[in-house]
């Protein structure tokens, strides 16, 4: 089941292929999600750091490793995504940060040798899929990780995607009825719906719980994104003037890492050390 279950994200990254690189920046609140995982992922990454980035689609933020200095494994579950971060960063300076490309399912990292990795970087949701094993594959990102070293992600929001997606959901509750939906929010899983993105949603109380359980400290949080969910035209009218951009990335980025926040947004960074 939790096989096919993958297979089925792995299909559906496949066919988004040149897609996924658009993501975080063909709309305002694309752009601000960016600043606030960029951002987050500076605090972290030190230069000569050994990173593995696992689910990294198109090499979004291959670049911003690279440009931190870091020695980058690049990492994805989707040969697709793979051969596009090679079109988009092989022809660049990054590709000199890049040690390695290779297909990687986050949940069987058995290939790497206990404290590999500075950092260990999965931005974009790969943990979302990992369903029944998200323990396991998360267990397993911290084993690889060096002492003092960081695994760093994010994963997908269910108590801001519910807010956010809230038309879809009352559509997806005439196709499917009540009942399955009751299913969605009360699991957090996406499986019970018909939607064909399927995932794990979390509330930011999952996360804690997962890194306590796996034996590591929860080293900082923050939603993507709090207060620049909608009004697109206001954002593209702040977007205009880069004082007043700049301003609201700072506070924006200030309100996403609120305690009040971390739910508020459509997915949820954090940063797990390893003891
Ligand atoms: C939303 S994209 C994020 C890409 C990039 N990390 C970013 O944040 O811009 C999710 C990526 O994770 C990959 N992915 C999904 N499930 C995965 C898994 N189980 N193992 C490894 N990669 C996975 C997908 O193929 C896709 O490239």
């Amino acid at each position: 089941m939790t096989a096919n279950d993958r297979a089925r994200m792995r299909d559906f990254y496949d066919d988004l292929g040149e897609g996924e690189w658009l993501r975080l920046e063909s709309s305002p609140r694309g752009r601000v999600a960016y600043e606030v995982h960029r951002q987050f992922l500076e605090r972290f990454v030190r230069p000569g750091d050994r990173v593995l980035e696992i689910g990294a689609g198109p090499g979004r933020f291959t670049f911003d490793l690279a440009r931190l200095g870091a020695e980058i494994d690049v990492t994805d579950f989707s040969q697709v995504q793979l051969d596009l971060h090679r079109q988009h960063v092989g022809v660049t300076d990054a590709e000199i940060a890049v040690a390695s490309r290779a297909l990687l399912d986050i949940c069987d990292t058995s290939r790497y040798d206990d404290e590999t990795f500075d950092v260990v970087l999965a931005y974009g949701g790969p943990l979302s899929y990992a369903f029944e094993q998200t323990e396991e594959a998360f267990g397993g990102l911290l084993r690889i990780t060096k002492p003092g070293g960081y695994v760093v992600a994010s994963v997908m929001s269910w108590l801001g995607s519910w807010r956010y997606f809230l038309r879809g959901a009352l559509e997806e509750m005439n196709e499917v009825g009540e009942d399955a939906i009751d299913l969605v929010l009360t699991t957090g899983d996406l499986r019970h719906s018909q939607t064909v993105h399927v995932c794990q949603m979390f509330r930011a109380r999952d996360v804690s719980v997962l890194v306590a359980k796996c034996g590591g400290e929860m080293a900082a949080m923050s939603s993507s994104n709090w207060a620049s969910l909608n009004d697109a035209d206001v954002l593209e009218e702040l977007e205009t003037n880069a004082d007043r951009w700049e301003r609201f990335i700072r506070h924006e980025i200030a309100a996403c890492a609120e305690p009040g926040a971390l739910d508020g947004g459509t997915h949820i960074l954090f940063a797990a050390q390893r003891q």
